[in-house]
């Protein structure tokens, strides 16, 4: 599946949201999710936040169902996502859990103070614009119980010196997949070329064409330190910041290590 032609619409649509909706919306990436597969800092959560994850949960952006399956292990999860396969297929593989189709941009389906814990991994936040994040916080916080957390994780903007070009993601050790890298290389190159120049670099955070899906789509970056502002501005407290390996990232930290930040927020100020 190729980006639009033409992103960034006259209606102020962003770029960065009509090529999400194209990917997420319209494609049919079950193949690429439909796994168990979890990275140390997921494991180390589901451990340390288990009686909170007992209760009442809700995954947004559930995929096919990665995290899933084990949220339903221990708790009532209910889950939304945007593709109808997706849905069709978490429904299906882990029938304890309820999958709804529709957007996180309207959970008006759920009740205030409602949930214990919200779950939304491997970036599903990362895929809205700016706008769209705020709003999305402000949503949360309104349905978190008052002990409730909010679980996730974000692309982090002090990696983005390492976001590889097309070309930086041809070399391999498998020669299948080096051969794979090489065909699929017109087209990324095709969709970096379009989509570079919807990237931003705002105060604090970044909009990024980076190697997912063939560089087809354009994620939010952001970094520790802007994130726990960003969290406050909603009422939102951080409670912990981690690297994909669970350690500790502290305040004023960059962590270039490492592409993605998971965190733990609560309600407070
Ligand atoms: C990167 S995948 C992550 C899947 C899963 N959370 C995981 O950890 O494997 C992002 C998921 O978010 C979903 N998604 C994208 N935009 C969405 C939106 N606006 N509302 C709900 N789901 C969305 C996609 O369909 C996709 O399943």
């Amino acid at each position: 599946m190729s980006a639009p032609a033409e992103p960034g619409a006259s209606d102020g649509t962003t770029a960065q949201a009509l090529v999400g909706e194209e990917l997420w919306a319209h494609g049919d990436n079950v193949a690429e999710y439909a796994n168990r597969e979890l990275r140390p800092v997921e494991v180390l959560l589901l451990v340390r936040y288990r009686d909170v994850l007992s209760g009442r949960v809700l995954e947004l952006g559930c995929g096919g169902g990665r995290l899933t399956g084990y949220l339903a292990e221990i708790g009532t999860v209910e889950a939304i996502d945007v593709s109808p396969a997706m849905v069709e297929y978490t429904n299906r593989r882990y029938p304890r859990t309820r999958c709804r189709q529709g957007d996180m941009r309207d959970l008006s389906a759920w009740e205030s103070g409602s949930l214990d814990a919200i779950v939304a991994g491997a970036n599903v936040l990362d895929v809205l614009d700016h706008a769209g994040r705020h709003a999305v916080l402000d949503e949360l916080r309104r349905l978190l119980a008052p002990d409730g957390l909010l679980i996730f994780s974000a692309h982090n903007a002090g990696s983005k010196d390492s976001i590889p070009s097309p070309f930086g993601v041809v070399k391999s050790r498998n020669p299948a997949r080096m051969a794979r890298n090489v065909v699929l290389l017109p087209r990324r190159v095709g969709n970096r070329r379009r989509l570079r120049r919807f990237e931003q670099v705002e105060g604090d955070h970044a909009i990024l064409n980076d190697e997912a899906h063939d560089f087809s789509i354009l994620h939010y970056y952001i970094e520790r330190d802007a994130q726990a502002a960003q969290l406050a501005e909603h009422g939102l407290k951080l409670v912990e910041c981690l690297d994909l390996d669970g350690a500790v990232v502290a305040p004023g930290e960059h962590a270039p290590h490492t592409h993605e930040l998971h965190y733990v927020a609560r309600h407070g100020p």
